[in-house]
Parts: C-alpha cells; structure tokens; sequence
C-alpha cells in the first residue's frame, strides 16, 4: 500500500508557482491578487480562509480577505461582487460558503465575473466543464486529478466509483474522470446495496462527509482510494475523513489520508487557478 501524499505534491507545486509568480511581476509589474470574503466566523470557515491566506503568502499572490458579519445584507455583498469585477487589480474572487440563510448563494456566485471565479462554480464555468470548453475547473476535483496523475495512476478505461454528487466534487470529479475515458458511476445516499457498486471500483473517489463511512467490505482488493472527507471525531476533535483508513489501509493500492491528502491539494489549485485567472486577463 502506498500513500498518495498531498501535502508533499503541494508543497511542491507551491514552490513551482511562487518562481512563476516572481515572472509574472517581472513581466507583468504586479503579482495576481485573489480577494477572499467571509461572511460570519463559523470556526471551519474561518480556518479554510487563514489557509488560503498562507498559501497566497507563502506563493506571493496578494490576497485580501474582507470580512463580514452574518448580519450584512445580500445587497451589500453583491455590491462588493461588483465593485472587485470592476476593478482590473482583482483577479481571482472566492466567497467562502455556506452563506448565512437570508443571503442567496446562486445570487452571489452568478453575480462573480466567470473570469475572476476562482472556484469555477458559476454556471457558465460549470457550462465549459461538461461542454469541454475553456473554463476554471473547482479546485477540489482538480486536486483529485492531479494526485491520481501524481502517483501515475491510469484512469483510462477503469471502473470509477464516486460516492457522493454534489455541485462542489461528486459531479465535477465525475465529469473529469470521465473526460479521461474512466467508467464512472457515481453513488449518492440512495443507491441501493451501495457496497456492491463501491466494490467494483479501481479507482473509489468518497466524498460524503460521514466520518469513517467507507470500511474494508466496501473496497475492492488492490484498488486506489481517494478521501475527499473532512469531518470532525466528536470524541477526539481531530480531524477525519469519509474512510476507514485503519480498517481499508492493506486491502488498497494507493490511499489517500485526512489530513494531508486531498485538503492541502484543494488550496493549492485555488492558486493555481488563481494564477490562470490572471493569466487570462493579461493576455486579453
Ligand atoms: N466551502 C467549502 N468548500 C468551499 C470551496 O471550495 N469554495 C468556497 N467558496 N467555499 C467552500
């Protein structure tokens, strides 16, 4: 069994992009700048956002985080939208969800400029990722790739279960593992007999959010399993995936753990998406 590490894939590829990132200054006179707005302080928001902090410094992209209290109105957070589209030193716009109730999600995200949209969750990104066109990929899914690549892991023409379909990384990653030509079946909480379709897979994407819900039974012997899970023990307070690890660790090929899997490869490609942003409005 092997460990598929994130956490050494991007430290690697954070090194790669702050020598980048000294070139765009040089060609470009300034570093891209990813803003990042956080509305409320729920503890694992507040974490995600310090994260995304370290990285922009430690790669040398500038970063705002602009901070508001659950209480601000969704007119006031669109206006801010607006103002950071319009203005041509913005290149990458994040706002961290979940949103408090009173402001509408799809109204934010939609309000985001699709080039400044860091997270490739606006429709016309989501619409370039299932149509093939050009687009920024969600960062999580694009991590899952990247690691899979990392460990040169074949995924043309193998059998790819993915457990869990939502618009942040069940679909996505779905879509991209079919776009390299896996078979992909994606599982959801009604599947019936889950663990017969999840047994089949050589490549087992879980991303579910049940702490541990993924055990040796579910696994196919020798296959490669990605934990997209962050979930909190309740009685140690430390943090877990969506698998088993301990229980699937000899049965499997190659494994990833929680921490240190596909978290730190999440913030990694928001940077690299980052860059790719500025990219492509300097080159207009
Ligand atoms: N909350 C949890 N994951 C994400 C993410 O990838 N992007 C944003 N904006 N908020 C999140």
């Amino acid at each position: 069994m092997e460990i598929i590490s994130g956490k050494d894939l991007a430290k690697e590829k954070r090194a790669y992009m702050a020598e980048q990132v000294v070139k765009i200054n040089a060609e470009y006179g300034r570093v891209p700048h990813l803003v990042v707005i956080l509305v409320g302080d729920d503890p694992g928001s507040v974490s995600y956002v310090k994260g995304k902090a370290k990285a922009c410094d430690e790669i040398g992209i500038k970063n705002t985080t602009v901070l508001y209290d659950t209480s601000v109105s969704e007119e006031e957070l669109l206006n801010k939208i607006d103002e950071l589209n319009k203005d041509d030193l913005v290149d990458g716009i994040l706002v961290q969800l979940p949103l408090p109730k009173h402001i509408s999600k799809d109204k934010v995200i939609e309000k985001i400029l699709p080039e400044k949209d860091v997270d490739g969750f606006h429709p016309r990104n989501v619409a370039a990722l299932y149509l093939k066109k050009e687009g920024t990929i969600p960062c999580t899914p694009k991590g899952i790739i990247e690691l899979l690549d990392s460990a040169n892991i074949e995924i043309e023409g193998k059998r790819a279960v993915v457990i869990g379909r939502s618009d942040i990384v069940g679909m996505p990653v779905s879509k991209l593992l079919l776009d390299r030509n896996a078979t992909v079946t994606i599982t959801h909480s009604r599947t019936k007999d889950l663990a017969s379709v999840t047994k089949e897979a050589d490549i087992l994407v879980a991303a579910i959010g049940k702490a541990n819900f993924v055990t040796a039974n579910m696994v196919k012997e020798g296959a490669v399993v990605i934990d997209v899970g962050v979930n909190r023990n309740l009685e140690t307070g430390k943090l877990c995936g969506d698998v088993f690890f301990d229980d699937v660790k000899d049965k499997v090929s190659y494994i990833t753990k929680v921490p240190g899997g596909v978290g730190p490869m999440t913030i990694t490609c928001l940077m690299e998406n980052t860059i790719e942003c500025f990219l492509k409005r300097a080159k207009k």
